[in-house]
């Protein structure tokens, strides 16, 4: 019995070990790979480094998802060595290894200019369907359609669209249509910590929350909105949903949150995330149903109820969604044009880096799908 078991191992071990090639030659067996050659070509630097890894997992792009890139993109040396270092998985992961709980796995990608993320940006990899499925920047998706390609440092998956390199808080907010909390993080001066803090989680309330307890917010003092906007930011901690549980997590207002996982769903104080992991440059932020309110840190969710009692009690809402008057408008279009509008107030390279696709699919109308999925 168990030598039946190890035997087709021990043959296909032999067999990869005979078969194993070099980068080059593992790029140059598949035809769908020439453009990543050419790529790889334009920044010599990330092909040495790849040659001389051990241990990754390279996330190929199939020609037709090098369709997507801008030429203006293409000419931008910093930006495509950031893109491709992005498609490099620290570690070896077969398709096997991908499993209906998401993973997130660090990146080659480290440059400061595109992520402020400790050890590396991430993928979140997951199987949906059967299919291995790999999520990045404003919840784009990226295909398995090719899997367990073995070279000498590691592996190779074919994928059908490149990754896009997650952008700054701003940036994906904006996609995101989450105009009540930018406005907001606007009128209190606090974009540019929000954007720049290392890791970082946000829970970013969506503007249906906003609205539904805008009568607290009419006239609030800056004090009070900067302290209610901060307890949604955590310092130091970059929560993805797979290390989510139950525990109390200390705000950049410096009071707590309460997380509870609940058959499943995940409640901060007694808001529902209803879209999580939304990778962004810092970290990650997951959008909530309710504004936090640091005054009412024992609010509880009752996870029977779709929609939770606001944590401010008393407020009623506001015929209008507040503060979306102090969205800032783009200062310049976007540097590659695309998919997400750019509507960035940030010069920082991540602003830049996220919208490079032709693709015009509005990001707006993604989450929206994300949310139907998360929602159900
Ligand atoms: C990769 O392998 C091919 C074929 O075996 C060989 O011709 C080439 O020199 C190798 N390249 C490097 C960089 O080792
Ligand atoms: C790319 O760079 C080349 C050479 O520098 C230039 O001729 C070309 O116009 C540039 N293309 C775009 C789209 O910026
Ligand atoms: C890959 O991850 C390991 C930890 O798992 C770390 O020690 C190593 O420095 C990382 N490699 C790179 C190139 O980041
Ligand atoms: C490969 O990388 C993964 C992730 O960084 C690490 O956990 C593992 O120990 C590494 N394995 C080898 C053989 O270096
Ligand atoms: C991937 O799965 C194989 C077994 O199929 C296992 O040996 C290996 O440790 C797994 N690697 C990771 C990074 O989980
Ligand atoms: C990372 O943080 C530094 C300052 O701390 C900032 O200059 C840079 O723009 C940040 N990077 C990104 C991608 O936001
Ligand atoms: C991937 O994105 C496309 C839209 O571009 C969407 O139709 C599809 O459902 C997404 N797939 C997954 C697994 O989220
Ligand atoms: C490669 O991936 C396929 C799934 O796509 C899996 O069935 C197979 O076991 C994997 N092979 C290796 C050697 O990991
Ligand atoms: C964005 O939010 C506004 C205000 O809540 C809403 O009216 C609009 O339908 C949303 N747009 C999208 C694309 O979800
Ligand atoms: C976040 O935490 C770091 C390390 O503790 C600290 O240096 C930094 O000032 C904090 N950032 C903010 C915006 O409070
Ligand atoms: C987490 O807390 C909730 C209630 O707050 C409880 O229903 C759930 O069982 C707890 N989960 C674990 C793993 O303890
Ligand atoms: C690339 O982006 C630039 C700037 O937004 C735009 O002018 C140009 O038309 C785009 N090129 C392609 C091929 O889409």
């Amino acid at each position: 019995m168990q030598i039946k078991k190890l035997l087709p191992l021990a043959l296909a071990t032999a067999a990869s070990a005979q078969e194993t090639m070099n980068l080059t030659a593992a790029l140059a067996s598949s035809p769908e790979l020439s453009r990543l050659t050419g790529a790889l070509g334009l920044v010599p630097g990330v092909g040495a480094t790849l040659g001389e890894a051990s241990n990754i997992t390279l996330l190929a792009p199939s020609n037709a998802a090098f369709e997507e890139l801008n030429a203006t993109t293409l000419n931008d040396t910093a930006l495509i060595q950031a893109v491709l270092q992005y498609h490099v998985l620290n570690g070896t992961y077969y398709a096997e290894n991908v499993t209906e709980t998401p993973s997130f796995i660090p990146t080659m990608l480290m440059n400061s200019s595109y992520t402020n993320v400790t050890g590396g940006q991430v993928v979140e990899a997951v199987r949906r369907d059967g299919k291995v499925v790999f999520f990045s920047g404003l919840l784009m998706n990226s295909t398995v359609t090719q899997a367990n390609v073995t070279f000498d440092n590691g592996i190779i998956h074919i994928i059908d669209r490149l990754l896009t390199v997650p952008a700054n808080v701003s940036t994906t907010a904006v996609a995101a249509n989450l105009t009540s909390l930018v406005g907001a993080v606007t009128t209190a001066q606090l974009a540019e910590a929000v954007d720049t803090t290392p890791d970082i989680t946000i829970f970013a309330p969506n503007n249906e929350a906003f609205q539904s307890i805008g009568s607290a917010l009419g006239n609030i003092p800056a004090e009070d909105l900067a302290s209610v906007l901060t307890y949604h930011v955590i310092n130091g901690t970059v929560g993805y949903s797979s290390t989510l549980s139950n525990r109390t997590l200390q705000t950049l207002n410096g009071a707590d949150v309460t997380i509870s996982v609940i058959d499943g769903a995940v409640f901060v104080n007694s808001a529902r995330v209803v879209i999580p992991d939304v990778l962004v440059a810092n970290g990650v932020v997951h959008v909530i149903d309710n504004v936090l309110n640091p005054a009412n840190a024992t609010a509880t969710p009752n996870a029977t109820m779709s929609t939770q009692m606001p944590a401010f009690s008393g407020a009623s809402s506001a015929s209008d969604v507040p503060f979306t008057s102090n969205v800032p408008t783009p200062t310049a279009p976007a540097p590659t044009g695309g998919a997400a509008g750019g509507s960035s107030t940030s010069s920082s390279a991540s602003g830049a880096a996220m919208p490079m696709r032709t693709g015009a699919v509005g990001a707006a109308a993604l989450f929206g799908g994300a949310a139907l999925v998360y929602n159900m």
